[in-house]
């Protein structure tokens, strides 16, 4: 694991958004792409660049069961608004939250098999989850149907009315499709990850912390704001 310490997230982002434009440059045309607040920066950087991915593929890593695309909360409308209104992929593929669960999975499956992940974009919970491989997730799942714990639907609960709005459930790639991306890059910022980021880079391999299973991947590059980093010894 490479650990890149940033002043902040603001350079985070530019560092990231400079990986992501020398991977398109080297070849790279399928991106995993990931929502919640620690890729905004990235997204924000990628829209101001002139990064062209009209001949790129976006694949995400998971979205909520039980909302439709068009709900506001939907991560379909987060990558709207944060990266494809400015930035249009050839085709981008997202996890659709109100279609059968069984056929979800096999599509979604095929999606990720015929276009292998040259480079996957990461956030990480405060739990250690991943897209949305909450804890004791066995890693060797690829795409599946989550129940989110307690922890990651009070960490959501900020972007709904009421925290009974929050789904319950979630579809995402798993740890498995996550280790077989070629390239992966995991944004951390805040000292509420301090503690999460040091078990993920410094603790044991282990499915408690599904971030964890980034040690046994050869390429993963982390990039951390000071307080992130602030327990790493
Ligand atoms: C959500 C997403 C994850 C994300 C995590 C952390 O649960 N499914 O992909 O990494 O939250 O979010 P944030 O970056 O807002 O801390």
């Amino acid at each position: 694991m490479e650990v890149i310490i940033m002043k902040d997230k603001i350079q985070g982002g530019k560092k990231a958004c400079d990986i992501v434009k020398n991977e398109l440059d080297k070849g790279a045309g399928v991106f995993g792409l990931a929502t919640g607040s620690s890729p905004e920066t990235l997204y924000e950087e990628l829209r101001k660049s002139d990064i062209d991915f009209s001949d790129s593929i976006s694949i995400n890593l998971d979205e909520y069961v039980g909302i439709p695309a068009d709900h506001p909360q939907s991560y379909h409308m987060f990558m709207q608004k944060h990266l494809f209104n400015d930035k249009p992929f050839k085709k981008s593929y997202l996890p659709d939250g109100m279609a059968d669960a069984k056929e979800e999975i096999e599509r979604y499956n095929e999606i990720l098999e015929k276009n292998p992940i040259d480079l996957q974009i990461l956030g990480i919970g405060t739990n250690g989850h991943i897209g949305f491989n909450e804890p004791h997730t066995p890693f060797n799942l690829r795409t599946h149907k989550v129940k989110l714990t307690k922890e990651t639907i009070e960490a959501n609960k900020r972007f709904f009315e009421r925290e009974k709005d929050v789904p319950k459930e979630a579809y995402s790639m798993g740890v498995q499709s996550i280790l077989e991306a070629k390239k992966v890059i995991l944004l951390a910022y805040g000292d509420q990850k301090a503690d999460v980021v040091k078990q993920m880079i410094e603790g044991p391999v282990t499915e408690e912390i599904p971030a964890s299973a980034l040690q046994t991947h050869p390429d993963v590059t982390i990039i951390l704001d000071e307080q992130a980093a602030k327990l790493l010894s």
